[in-house]
Parts: structure tokens; C-alpha cells; sequence
């Protein structure tokens, strides 16, 4: 049932330009996605997804772990006005939220910063900026959850580099798509994330 209703949700977002064009293909790295979430992050609690975009993979998310509340981060106007649609569709308005605006905003908000158990991205920037942004966003323990291309073994990530931003690599998942998982092991320092639009313009690997 949940599935039959994300494919809808997807089949809208493709049709309004907001996903590509392999339908089958975007559904199944959602519903993977989510699978990996289920596994290495806490199922309750709350998380947090970067670019959300069309909806992949926060609702595939919101519908596989159902103890989760997940706030959508868009700064899009015309994509925020279909998620906020598709939640009410979807039935998930007693937990699924969207923030309309840039995610480096809502890591300087104090009552965004470092409070979600679980960050996600796909497809929301080049690793520098996704680790500057996510690790604002992500509390001490927690875990962040990205799309790799396929057969990554993770090497695009420096240690050195996530070690300033406060994670570390916990591991590369191969199902029929590849994942990189991190976890939060110290504070962000208070200078990330820089302003808007600086990590992807200076990343810093
Ligand atoms: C390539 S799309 C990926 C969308 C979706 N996650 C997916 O996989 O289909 C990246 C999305 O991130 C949004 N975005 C990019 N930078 C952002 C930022 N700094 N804050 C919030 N949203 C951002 C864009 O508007 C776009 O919708």
C-alpha cells in the first residue's frame, strides 16, 4: 500500500520535471535507500533530508520507518509546494514536515543545529558541502546516510577532512545501489557551516 502510493509520488514528481525519467529505477534507489536507513540509524527520533527535492528518498523513508519524524529541506518554491501536497497525500502530516530555505540556514538555527538523530542526501551537492551542511544538522552519535555512485568503495570522502567536520566513515553499504554512512563522534565547530552557499562555492576537499 505504502509503495503503491510512493510510486504515484514519484510519478507526479517526474512529471512536474523534478526527477528523472526512470521511474522503476528512482523508486528502487528510494526504497534502498530507506532500507539502509533502517538498518544503521535509530528508527525513531528524527531526521532530516537535504535537497529532498521530489520527495527521494524522505517519503520512501517516512513510509518504511514509521517512528520517524523527517523534515524535508528545499529551497525551491515550486518543489516545497509539491511536497507539502504529497504529505497530505501520502497521510504523513502528523510527521513529515518540509522547511522551505537553504540547509546552511537551518544549521546556524539552534533549534535545528545538531538535533537530528539521522541525515540524509541524494544527489544534494559534492561531498565537501554535503558533510559541512549534514554534520551541522547532525547530534553527536548520529548518523548520515548518502548516495554514492555506483561501486564507491568511499574514497571520495578524506578522512582528514570528515575528522574536521566531525564524523567519521562507518561504512560503504553495496545493495543493488551503494550508500556511505557516517557518524557524528564530535561537535561541529561553531565556524560550519559557512554562509549560504560558500561550503559548495570553497569546499573544503
Ligand atoms: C539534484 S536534486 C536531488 C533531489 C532529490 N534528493 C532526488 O534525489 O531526486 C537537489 C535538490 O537540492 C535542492 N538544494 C540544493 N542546494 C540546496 C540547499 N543548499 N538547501 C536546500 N536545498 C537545496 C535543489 O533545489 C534540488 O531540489
Amino acid at each position: 500500500m505504502h509503495q503503491e502510493r510512493l510510486r504515484q509520488s514519484i510519478l507526479r514528481a517526474q512529471s512536474l520535471g523534478f526527477t528523472g525519467d526512470d521511474v522503476d529505477l528512482i523508486e528502487r534507489h528510494s526504497v534502498r535507500f530507506a532500507e539502509v536507513c533502517r538498518v544503521v540509524a535509530p528508527v525513531q527520533g528524527a531526521a532530516v533530508d537535504l535537497g529532498s527535492g521530489g520527495g527521494v528518498p524522505g517519503f520512501a523513508i517516512a513510509g518504511l520507518i514509521e517512528g520517524l519524524s523527517v523534515l524535508l529541506v528545499e529551497s525551491m518554491e515550486k518543489r516545497v509546494a509539491f511536497l507539502r501536497e504529497q504529505i497530505v497525500k501520502l497521510g504523513y502530516t502528523d510527521r513529515v514536515e518540509v522547511f522551505c530555505g537553504r540547509a546552511e540556514v537551518l544549521g546556524r538555527d539552534s533549534r535545528y543545529r545538531e538535533r537530528f538523530n539521522l541525515v540524509t542526501a541524494r544527489g544534494f551537492g559534492p561531498p565537501s558541502a554535503t558533510v559541512e551542511i549534514g554534520s551541522a544538522l547532525l547530534a553527536l552519535d548520529g548518523v548520515m546516510v548518502v548516495s554514492e555512485p555506483p561501486d564507491s568503495d568511499g574514497g571520495r570522502w578524506q578522512p582528514e577532512a570528515l575528522r574536521e567536520f566531525g564524523v567519521e566513515k562507518l561504512d560503504v553499504v553495496q545493495n543493488e545501489f551503494s550508500f556511505i554512512v557516517f557518524r557524528k563522534v564530535s561537535p561541529l565547530s561553531g565556524r560550519y557551516p559557512r554562509r549560504t552557499g560558500i561550503p559548495f562555492k570553497r569546499p573544503i576537499f
